[in-house]
């Protein structure tokens, strides 16, 4: 087993990576090898049927959830994906999780490994007794005459991981990696692409804001505002239950009209606290490290929003595209539908199942 959440491991057969939110757990089985990756199949469980209760969430930063109840949910949705594969990989929310991008004059991962923990002192805002600590080298950037060499640093409360690792044990299956939601994100939908990227992963209670450059994640934030404010502000403004809300939500999305009040305009408020957000994040960067954020990636249940990537291109004035995550894969086409609509639900977990294949 491999707890270093940053280093590769290779599983060979099958592993199915696994996507635990805070309102639904996904699991996605792949088979094959890099270049030849192939979908099994794919599974969801989604707000545990308890829709009204909205607040009924599994995991929260405060971890109230005991692990019994998550082993419970992770047995019974591995059953139903009726798979013999036992390998599974799984991420962790970026709320458990702190990262911060270091510069360093251009020294090897040696010499970087002996000073980085002295440096991660400066950057983590935990006591690094309570956190896990690892780091990767994202690149470089140069600066004047200087070539410096950046760092990731990553690091995660040791108390989520031992909670994890005690999930999927009492579930019955073998963890072979735990890696933070956002480079599964990167994986899935960057890959080697170059290009400055800002990613918002518009979940149901929080959204990821990930910025990607030459490939590596290099910085990565969230806020607490996404899909369910969404749910919530309708079902006030409209005076109707969060079960209709939510259906509503999903047929007419900002293109919805008619009624009373519009759908789009008691959305908007919120939709524009998300992309406004998503562009300070990216401003940051840009200012940061001199360079020009060229696009934007939308992913997470969220994304599939209707008129969301319009809307936000003509906010933002910037190529707003929704995320593909399984473009890097081959499926039976008994998927396809799955695929046109759940592809951006299950981009963590398609990453997270690339990384160990
Ligand atoms: N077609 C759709 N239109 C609008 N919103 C949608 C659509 N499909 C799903 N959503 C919303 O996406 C959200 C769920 O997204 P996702 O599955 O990525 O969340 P999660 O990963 O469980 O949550 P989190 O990332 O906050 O832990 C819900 O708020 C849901 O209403
Ligand atoms: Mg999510």
């Amino acid at each position: 087993m491999n707890f270093s959440f940053l280093s590769n491991f290779f599983t060979g057969g099958g592993v199915i990576g696994v996507d635990v939110g805070t309102a639904s757990i996904k699991m996605v089985e792949v088979s094959g090898s890099e270049g030849k990756m192939e979908v099994k199949n794919y599974g969801i469980l989604e707000n545990y049927g308890h829709f009204d209760r909205l607040n009924d969430v599994i995991q929260t930063s405060t971890m109230k959830i005991f692990e019994k109840d998550a082993a419970e949910l992770v047995k019974l949705l591995y059953k139903e994906m009726k798979t013999k594969i036992r390998n599974v990989a799984v991420s962790l929310p970026v709320f458990s999780s702190f990262t911060a991008l270091i510069e360093m004059p251009d020294i090897s991962d040696k010499e970087v490994a002996k000073t980085i923990s002295f440096k991660a002192k400066q950057y983590i805002p935990l006591p690094l007794e309570e956190v896990t600590l690892d780091w990767l080298p994202v690149g470089f950037r140069n600066d004047r005459e200087r070539r410096l060499k950046q760092i990731l640093i990553v690091s995660v409360s040791t108390e989520q991981i031992r909670k994890f690792k005690e999930i999927f044990k009492e579930a019955g299956l073998n963890l072979v990696a735990l890696e933070v939601e956002s480079l599964s994100n990167v994986r899935s939908l960057i890959g080697g692409d170059p290009t400055p990227t800002v990613i918002a992963d518009i979940g149901s209670h929080s959204t990821g804001i990930i910025i990607a450059q030459d490939g590596f994640l290099k910085s990565s934030a969230q806020i607490d505002y996404a899909g369910s404010h969404l749910t919530h502000a309708l079902s006030k403004g409209l005076n109707i239950n969060l079960r209709r809300a939510e259906e509503l939500k999903k047929q007419r999305g900002l293109l919805g009209t008619g009624g009373e009040f519009e759908l789009s305009t008691i959305m908007f408020p919120f939709v524009d606290v998300i992309i406004n957000e998503v562009v300070r994040v990216k401003e940051v960067y840009e200012k940061n490290y001199g360079v020009k954020v060229e696009r934007m990636i939308l992913t997470g249940g969220g994304a599939n929003l209707l008129g969301l990537t319009q809307y936000a291109e003509k906010q933002t004035k910037m190529t707003v595209l929704k995320g593909d995550p399984f473009l890097n894969f081959s499926y039976n086409s008994a998927l396809q539908p799955a695929v046109q609509s759940l592809g951006c639900s299950l981009s963590v977990a398609l990453g997270l199942a690339m990384r160990t294949l």
